[in-house]
């Protein structure tokens, strides 16, 4: 069946894993440093799963200066086949509200200052050059339990979108916003890129659960994004990531990940130069 553990990246707002049974800690670090706290290892309905904050679980780090090769990495070595991750985000269109979530399917790199593979030739374990296509980097089929679980849970969402990670750590100015509408994007954030990248080098499949805040900064004569209306939806927010959670975790473990699995491990290293 290809037997899964499923590492769960929780973002702004959803950084105390309190969903876990049988909730251990973990410190580890990798070839390219600490990740960005210890792993919470533990289980959902019987589903193995490894947790871990994104900016740390005091927010520590701010969205440029996370060592996202670090999470990536001692995920896949903690034996992660899958990462589920949540992330808050602003909206680019107006069916598209505050409270809502969005799976995504797609996004626009906008980020200027950060490591974009772990293949760079800085690091014994990873040699080579990595060319790893991204015309799917989510997992639509874990993306598509995601949506029967939240119809089943009743909450507003949207069944795919793109993000637009930007570098932050500030908002967009009101062009910038008009202009990624422009582009046909529906979300914006500071973190998905390079996460769901270095995934994609690691052979993990990949889903993210995106929770929209605020309405970014595009709407004439409406408050412009700014962190106490971001953190004004957080609780609300969190309920429901950790609620679809501990729903949609026992139905990816019910799947047969075999074939996905072996397609993913073989895409990542058949991309590699060596
Ligand atoms: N995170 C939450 N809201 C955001 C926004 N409007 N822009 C970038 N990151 C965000």
């Amino acid at each position: 069946m290809g037997k899964v553990k499923i590492g769960i990246i929780g973002g702004s707002g959803v950084d105390n894993p309190n969903f876990l049974e049988d909730k251990k800690e973990k410190k580890v670090t990798t070839p390219f440093g600490d990740p960005s706290d210890a792993l919470q290892t533990g289980t959902i309905g019987g589903v193995d799963c490894v947790f871990l904050s994104r900016h740390g679980r005091n927010h520590n780090f701010q969205p440029t200066n996370v060592n996202y090769r670090a999470n990536i990495w001692a995920l896949k070595q903690e034996g992660c086949t899958h990462l589920v991750v949540t992330t808050a985000c602003g909206s680019l269109q107006e069916d598209k509200h505050p409270g809502e979530i969005v799976l995504l399917d797609d996004f626009i790199d906008r980020t200027t200052q950060r490591k974009l593979t772990f293949y760079d030739g800085s690091c014994d374990e990873a040699q080579g050059i990595c060319h790893v296509p991204m015309d799917e980097p989510f997992c639509s089929k874990t993306r598509a339990i995601l949506v029967s679980s939240l119809a089943a849970l009743g909450y507003p969402f949207h069944k795919e979108g793109t993000m637009i990670t930007i570098e932050g750590p500030r908002f967009s100015t009101k062009s910038e916003s008009k202009l990624f509408r422009q582009w046909n994007a529906d979300v914006v954030n500071m973190s998905t890129v390079p996460e769901v990248t270095l995934a994609k080098e690691a052979g993990i499949l990949y889903a993210s659960i995106a929770l929209i805040t605020d309405y970014d900064s595009w709407r004439e004569g409406k408050e412009a994004v700014n962190l106490h209306l971001v953190q004004k939806t957080f609780k609300g927010n969190r309920e429901k990531a950790c609620k679809l959670l501990l729903h949609a975790i026992p139905k990816i473990a019910e799947q047969n990940w075999k074939d996905d699995m072996k397609k993913i491990e073989d895409l990542a290293r058949c991309s590699l130069v060596k």
